[in-house]
């Protein structure tokens, strides 16, 4: 990687493994946002209103990251929150990182997109000194379970009629430490 002084161009850049890689992997920007609700409605039913993107960007800007083709159109994103919750055995308020939605364009499945975007964005929320990674994912999401089940995360409960089509949710956790 070419050292640089532009501080966007170096916290924006992530490792690539290959010479000529076929995706890139940076942070979301603003003007990204529109490509990302596209990749979105495409991909997952669960669909979301700008404001809601924006915001996690803004609140969360370490750990959205999107990937992009080598021409530049946008393939594939992440995007976390941070929340505080009680902690299990004591009084203390911990953070969780809780993965709020992961797609990857039809066509580039199948390439480690996800399993980049996830390590990347899981090692940059440590930032936000989180305890716990947390998700729901379909019960029947069988690809995505199977993903998550690649970093060790387990499920830990079922919620219930979790999904507006009345579909349940596996709540899937993982030990900040465990990663
Ligand atoms: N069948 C079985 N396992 C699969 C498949 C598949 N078709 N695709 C991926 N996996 C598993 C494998 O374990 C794979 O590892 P491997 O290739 O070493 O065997 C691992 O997932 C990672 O594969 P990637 O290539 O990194 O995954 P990809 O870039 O294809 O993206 C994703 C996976 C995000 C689940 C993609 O299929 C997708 O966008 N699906 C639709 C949207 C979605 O379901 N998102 C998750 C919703 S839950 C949430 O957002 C919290
Ligand atoms: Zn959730």
């Amino acid at each position: 990687m070419t050292m640089t002084t532009n501080k966007e161009t170096k916290t924006n850049i992530f490792n690539t493994i290959k010479n000529d890689p076929e995706f890139f992997i940076r942070r979301c920007k603003s003007e990204d946002l529109d490509d990302v609700i596209d990749v979105n409605e495409k991909e997952l039913p669960e669909d979301y209103p700008y404001f809601f993107y924006k915001s996690i960007l803004d609140d969360f800007p370490e750990c959205f990251l999107v990937a992009h083709n080598k021409k530049g159109k946008i393939i594939a994103y992440i995007m976390w929150r941070v929340e505080k919750a009680p902690s299990v055995n004591s009084l203390k308020y911990i953070n969780k990182g809780h993965l709020v939605s992961i797609a990857v364009s039809e066509g580039y499945r199948r390439k480690g997109i996800a399993k980049s975007l996830l390590s990347n964005s899981m090692t940059a929320i440590k930032k936000y000194k989180i305890h716990e990674y947390v998700l729901e994912v379909r019960v029947s999401n069988y690809t995505a379970i199977r993903l998550y089940e690649k970093f060790n995360y387990k499920i830990e409960s079922i919620k219930k009629n979790y999904y507006r089509d009345g579909e349940n949710a596996y709540y899937m956790t993982l030990d900040a430490k465990d990663f």
